[in-house]
């Protein structure tokens, strides 16, 4: 019998041209790539994860990195041909890559296209040449347009990133930057905050006191202007940085919010799978090295048990404008005293309980972190 439960592949390519200041995903500097070796690990790999989940169709497919649109044309679709023979896709699959502005190109596009890609995801980052050098970025606001007009000319389905409340940024110049992102028509468009992330080179530049980061109130004013402008705009906020207009939300990244099921392969890739009723957490060989050598036979695989899946299920389910289902007997409700908590966050107006739904308001999407740490303390 086919489980229609969402299911979902995360394919990680770990190559960049360059490593930015801010960035501390699973990345290394490109180099020279043996295609085959890839091809024959990353499909070993889903003929694993496929034996494990059988009679299950996927709904979705996303390439993430690093920079997979710098990957050998041969690899992605050797994966996307993979997936197909190994589970078959769901109606309507969604099918993205992340994409550099530098590796736009028709072309390139085109053939990414005729792959079986379905969704591009740009990393535009800033509109303005002055963040853009700031953030490190090999693109200019030039070509960051254009890889918009590109994307947008090849691709039915497109959302680009934009990086925000980055240091000496205006409320009125952030108000500015999000117009011109708007006036793309874009249906869809993830807003992060800068974060400053420990181990990279902007957290050495601000415990060394070169730059300090964005003030809490400024974020927090650029964070309601965006939801105001995006919500005028059509595209309103499904989650804390995604905004979309209907039905142009992103289904793979619902899976994980939504916690389902997601499947992770390349180095470093997490995955989150219920298999003969347990739950397990996945994890890949990080170094790209020792991934292509050990491959499926390199995972770290853990048992989630109830407190764990309920912290990962409320962490990744309130980001969600929409929240998260509590049953009549999920484990939230094991503990009396954060059945109180939950009472005490309703009546300060920072999450709502209607018909087993359990959502932050606007109030609480603003302090989530201690929204969080209330409910799972
Ligand atoms: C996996 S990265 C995309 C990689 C893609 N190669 C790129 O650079 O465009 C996903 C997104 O996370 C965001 N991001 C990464 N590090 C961040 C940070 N420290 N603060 C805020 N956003 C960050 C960026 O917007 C980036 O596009």
């Amino acid at each position: 019998m086919t489980n229609y439960t969402p299911l979902g592949v995360y394919v990680h390519w770990p190559y960049c041209a360059r490593i930015c200041p801010y960035c501390d995903f699973n990345i290394y500097k490109n180099q020279t790539i043996d295609a085959a070796r890839w091809i024959e690990v990353l499909t070993h790999d889903l003929e694993h994860w496929a034996a494990q989940t059988p009679n299950r169709k996927l709904a979705s497919l996303y390439f993430g990195g690093g920079t997979p649109s710098l990957a050998p044309l041969g690899v992605i679709d050797a994966v996307i041909r993979a997936c197909e023979q190994l589970w078959g896709f769901a109606p309507d699959p969604e099918i993205t890559i992340e994409a550099n502005p530098t590796d736009a190109e028709q072309l390139h596009f085109e053939a990414l296209a005729g792959a079986g890609v379905t969704r591009l995801s740009l990393g535009v980052q800033s509109l303005r040449d002055d963040a853009l050098a700031f953030l490190g970025r090999d693109h200019d606001a030039a070509s960051a347009k254009r890889s918009i007009e590109t994307a947008q000319r090849v691709f039915n389905r497109t959302t680009f990133d934009l990086i925000y409340a980055r240091p000496g940024q205006t409320l009125d110049a952030w108000r500015a930057e999000l117009s011109q992102a708007l006036d793309f028509g874009a249906r869809h468009l993830s807003l992060y905050q800068l974060t400053i992330e420990p181990g990279t080179a902007f957290a050495k530049a601000v415990s060394a006191g070169r730059w300090a980061p964005a003030g809490e109130d400024l974020c927090a004013d650029q964070f309601d202007l965006a939801q105001e402008m995006t919500a005028a705009a059509g595209l309103p906020a499904y989650e804390i940085s995604n905004h979309a207009a209907p039905g142009e939300h992103s289904q793979h990244n619902l899976i994980y919010w939504n916690y389902h099921d997601y499947i992770g392969v390349g180095p470093g890739a997490h995955g989150r799978l219920n298999i003969d009723g347990r739950r397990l957490a996945t994890e890949a060989a990080k170094a790209p090295a020792d991934y292509l050598v050990e491959g499926a036979d390199g995972y770290a695989t853990e048992e989630l048990d109830d407190a764990a899946q309920l912290v990962e299920r409320l962490t990744m389910g309130l980001r969600l404008t929409d929240g998260v289902t509590l049953y009549a007997d999920d484990y939230f409700y094991a503990d009396e005293a954060r059945t109180e908590r939950l009472d005490a966050l309703i009546a300060d107006g920072l999450v709502t309980l209607d018909c087993g739904r359990l959502r932050a308001t606007a109030n609480g999407r603003r302090v989530l972190n201690a929204v969080l740490f209330e409910l799972l303390r």
